[in-house]
């Protein structure tokens, strides 16, 4: 897709991967609408930030509905808020668990909702999805967070077949660790970390890959 102009809707733009992704597409010359809680703080004339708890169904309406006053025609939307959620399955609560399908897999499915009935009318867009490695291999601690990964990763993999008749592309990114704020307050210490920058760079490069080619699945790890 040819960035320029397009309009983009990035969740949890405020920190990390969804950070720097937001910032690459402002660099491209898209318009972009970050949704978060805490306030994405980039100051760029194409970008909006809408206060948006992405657990609550309500919020997603307002802000899709404010985003399509001032711009009907979204071309992407990057589906990336997310939660880290470990532990053994005994300290994993319902509550905690209901948490991170509400926040991993319901939002993405939600805000992809809003944007397909856009885009088939175009006849032309793209969504990416953030999964994670913990969406093609599970792990001890990890009941919680892959089963919500591994449910994006099956969203996506359906979605992608379900729209390409429509000139929709649908992406799924599987990120190994990666140096942002998601570990704070976790058991979860990595040894080595991609910087988010450089994350942020593969997710916009397959974004950029010509309209006539989908990259259904991008795996990327530290070396
Ligand atoms: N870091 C890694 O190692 C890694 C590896 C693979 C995949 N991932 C995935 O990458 C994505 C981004 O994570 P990150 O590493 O960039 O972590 P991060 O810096 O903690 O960013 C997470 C983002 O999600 C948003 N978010 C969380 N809960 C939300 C809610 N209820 N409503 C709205 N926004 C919410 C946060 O915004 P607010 O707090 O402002 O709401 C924040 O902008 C996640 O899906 C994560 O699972 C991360």
């Amino acid at each position: 897709m040819e960035i320029r102009d397009k309009v983009a809707v990035v969740t949890g733009s405020s920190s990390g991967i969804g950070y720097n992704t937001a910032k690459v597409l402002l660099e491209k010359g898209a318009v972009v609408y970050g949704l978060s809680r805490r306030e994405t703080e980039i100051s760029h004339p194409a970008f909006r930030w809408i206060e948006t708890d992405l657990s609550f169904s309500g919020d997603i309406d307002a802000a899709f509905a404010s985003i399509r006053q001032g711009h009907p025609d979204i071309s992407l939307l990057v589906n990336n808020a997310g939660i880290g959620m470990f532990g053994d399955i005994e300290t994993i609560t319902p509550e905690m668990w209901q948490r991170a399908v509400d926040v991993n897999l319901t939002a993405a499915f939600l805000c992809s909702r809003k944007v397909v009935p856009l885009m088939k009318k175009r006849q032309f867009g793209m969504i990416v999805n953030i999964a994670s490695i913990a969406g093609k291999h599970g792990f001890k601690g990890g009941s919680a967070y892959c089963a919500t990964k591994f449910g994006l990763a099956g969203l996506s993999e359906s979605l992608m077949e379900e729209l390409r008749p429509f000139g929709i592309r649908v992406s799924c990114i599987f990120p190994g660790s990666v140096d942002t704020a998601f570990f704070s307050g976790t058991s979860m210490h990595p040894a080595k970390l991609m910087k988010p920058e450089d994350v942020a760079r593969i997710i916009v490069n397959a974004i950029e890959t010509p309209d006539g080619i989908l990259p259904d699945q991008i795996v990327i790890r530290p070396t």
